[in-house]
């Protein structure tokens, strides 16, 4: 059963059509990629998705109900987490209460939210930063920060916008890492990301985008190998031997 449907979704900002006419659907305890070029309307499907935009046109399902237009608060209570592109932890908060504060969303008590942001935040590797203020955090750190603020929602379904981004190698095998441990919990995960090795390792499923527009949709080996996502997104160098 599709935990999340989108239905024929189109966002416009004026003139501007950043998603056009787009659908897709995600199975429970499944991974699906979003890719595409720079500006092709990814973050924007994703803000539709978490409630920070209403869509112009379509619908979107979450768990069987329709969801279009709710608000991103109602979304997170109801199970959706997400992180942001652009990191935005609390500056003057501790990691941890940073992590409290997504627990928050789930329980009124102080001391059940510091035990879920404590549990994430070990799941995470982020056990010995509990006190640092995000300032002190280095970027990979910053950005599990970022995905452990969503967790600590607990969500069933979680939203990743390029939290690989201007990390190290080695910093992104352990994201995958952790993704993958998500996935074998049986977290279900739409995630957006341009570093290929990793979208290609961790999708079940990728959907590509152009313009606002589905251009390709399929299992990792086949959309890399199709004709359009190599002229539109991925060059020549990428096209498999
Ligand atoms: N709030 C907004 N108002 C007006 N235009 C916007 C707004 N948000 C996004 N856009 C425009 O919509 C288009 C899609 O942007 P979006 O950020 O969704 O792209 P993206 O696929 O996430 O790109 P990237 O890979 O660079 O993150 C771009 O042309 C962008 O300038
Ligand atoms: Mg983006």
């Amino acid at each position: 059963m599709s935990l999340l449907e989108i239905q024929d979704m189109t966002m416009q900002f004026g003139g501007l059509v950043a998603v056009d006419n787009l659908s897709l659907s995600i199975e429970k305890g499944k991974i699906l990629g979003l890719i595409g070029p720079n500006g092709a309307g990814k973050s924007t499907a994703f803000n539709c998705v978490a409630g920070v935009y209403t869509p112009t046109k379509g619908k979107i399902l979450f768990d069987g109900e329709d969801v279009t237009s709710h608000k991103p608060w109602d979304l997170c209570k109801k199970g959706m987490g997400r992180t942001f592109q652009i990191v935005k932890p609390f500056a003057a908060l501790t990691a941890m209460e940073n992590v409290m504060v997504g627990a928050f969303a789930t329980t009124d008590n102080r001391d059940k939210a510091a035990a879920k942001a404590a549990d994430v935040m070990d799941m995470l590797g982020l056990g010995d930063k509990k006190d640092l203020k995000p300032g002190a955090m280095t970027i990979a750190d910053r950005k599990c920060l970022e995905i452990a603020k969503a967790l600590a929602t607990n969500p069933k379904l979680l939203l990743l916008d390029e939290v690989m981004a201007g990390l190290r190698p080695t910093e992104v095998d352990e994201i995958i890492e952790i993704i993958r441990t998500l996935k074998a919990k049986g977290m279900t995960i739409f995630v957006i990301e341009h570093i290929m090795r990793a979208i290609m390792a961790l999708s079940d499923e990728i959907v590509v985008i152009q313009f606002g527009k589905k251009i390709c949709q399929g299992e990792p080996e086949a959309v890399a190998c199709d004709e359009k996502v190599i002229k539109a997104y991925l060059g020549d160098d990428y096209a498999p031997a």
